[in-house]
């Protein structure tokens, strides 16, 4: 299994070009199931689970050409022959169930496995449910599948009684092709429902209010392809924001959009950073004041992202004084903190609440990445800890981050993959 090696780095400087949002084009790559038609999208980053959307489209006879090197993907849905995702997909890989919407409005018909929960939490599909019920369509869940059915899909009011974004993406993706409108109340608002929405306008979808709570789709006859590039990863850019910031660094993030970062440009600015919007981006300077802590509370979008919340874990770890973090979306996003003991770390969890007592030194350890964000929050720490770190199970990290390891050289970092003992000694003999 390969894992991270990381030696303290000094101050990380330089500039960072975010990628593709690993969130905002997965649920596009679905939508495309919705039309017969032809489709380029760009800036999609090079990821595992993109690789296995592309899969799992191909498995339904669409023709997916990746041109990775570009960060574009061609997509053509003429031929849609299949309502069966195939389970080994779906297995690995939990936000494929975006898929049930656009393929139960396309084809009347949608099989799937049930996305189990995961090392973050219990992760349910029933709100998904709710809503594609409403619209009209038939669920039954049979030893871990889902089969939905339905006739035409009729528009109604759909209220969601928390905001997911699963559930909205799903939800405003079957009610494009319904009959009457559609309207989702207590939507999720997440940046990536807005890109959702603008992608299946541009296929010719009517929909109003993406952003909001309240999301307004009128139903049409039929989609069409269509040509769209993906908004950066927010969270990508939060990652780079704190690696600036915990390593006293001055990074230039570019290719972001810094009104999606605000709940974390508001923390870390508390903590001490120095964070200002400039023409080429973000630039975030952490070698001036020295980090205190502050307290954090997950939230829906525009709130603080669950998604950062291991970061910042990370950022409080290193802080002058008691930082808290409240997380409300996930129960068990806390696994992190048990690794970080091992690096000296002393903070301890209560049910949702973690609360750090930031000592200001991290010691280099072996740890163990519990989750995607808790992986790249390890690897972090691992900069800034004492001598040397080695972080495992970096699957997990390769998920969701482009080319993490190569972007943080960039920047200074001293980092490396290692497959086998030979790569540690190389490593080890480099680092001194
Ligand atoms: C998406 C993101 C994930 C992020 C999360 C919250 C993708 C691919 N993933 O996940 O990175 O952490 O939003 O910002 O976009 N819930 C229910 N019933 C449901 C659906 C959800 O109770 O039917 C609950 C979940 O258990 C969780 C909360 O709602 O507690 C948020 O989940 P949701 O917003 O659906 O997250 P995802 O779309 O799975």
């Amino acid at each position: 299994m390969a894992k991270f090696l990381i030696e303290q780095s000094g101050p990380l400087v330089g500039e960072v070009e975010i990628s593709g949002s690993k969130n905002a084009v997965l649920p596009i790559l679905a939508a495309t199931l919705l039309a017969e038609g032809s489709f380029e999208i760009d800036d999609v980053p090079n990821l595992r689970d993109v690789d296995v959307m592309c899969k799992i489209l191909r498995s339904m006879g669409a023709e997916v050409e990746e041109d990775r090197e570009a960060h574009v993907i061609k997509v053509e849905t003429g031929n849609i022959n299949t309502s069966e995702v195939p389970y080994g997909l779906v297995k690995k890989m939990r936000a494929s169930i975006v898929v049930m919407g656009p393929l139960l409005a396309r084809t009347g018909r949608a099989q799937i496995a049930m996305p189990g929960g995961c090392s973050i939490g219990n992760r349910p599909i029933d709100l998904h449910n709710k809503g594609l019920k409403l619209l009209g369509a038939n669920i039954s869940i049979d030893r871990g599948k889902v089969d939905a059915s339905c006739g035409k899909l009729k528009g109604t009011m759909i209220y969601l009684d928390f905001p997911s974004v699963g559930a909205t993406e799903n939800i405003m993706m079957a009610a494009t092709l319904a009959e009457g409108i559609t309207m989702i109340e207590n939507a999720a608002e997440e940046p990536e429902i807005v890109d959702l929405a603008n992608f299946l306008n541009k296929m010719g979808a009517k929909i109003k209010g993406a952003g909001t709570d309240t999301i307004r789709v009128e139903g049409v006859e039929k989609l069409h392809g269509c040509r769209h590039t993906v908004i950066p990863d927010r969270i990508e850019t939060g990652t780079f924001m704190v690696a600036a910031a915990i390593t006293r660094g001055d990074v230039l993030i570019k290719n972001t959009v810094p009104d999606h970062v605000r709940p974390v440009i508001a923390k870390l600015v508390e903590c001490g950073a120095i964070v200002n919007d400039e023409v080429d981006g973000l630039r975030v300077r952490g070698d001036i004041n020295e980090l205190v802590a502050t307290d954090i509370k997950t939230l829906p979008y525009p709130g603080f992202p669950t998604d950062m919340q291991p970061l910042m874990g990370v950022c409080l770890s290193l802080a002058e004084g008691t930082g808290i973090i409240t997380e409300s979306i996930y129960e068990h996003r806390f696994k992190y903190v048990d690794e970080l003991a091992k690096m000296g770390v002393d903070a301890e969890v209560r049910g949702t609440v973690a609360v750090f007592k930031g000592s200001g030194i991290l010691r280099g350890a072996e740890v163990n990445a519990p989750d995607l964000r808790a992986g790249a929050a390890l690897v972090l720490a691992g900069l800034a800890a004492d001598g040397y770190s080695v972080v495992n199970n970096i699957e997990y990290v390769l998920r969701g981050y482009e080319d993490f390891d190569g972007k943080l050289r960039e920047l200074g970092a001293e980092i490396a993959v290692a497959e086998d003992d030979r790569d540690i000694h190389k490593f080890k003999m480099r680092v001194g």
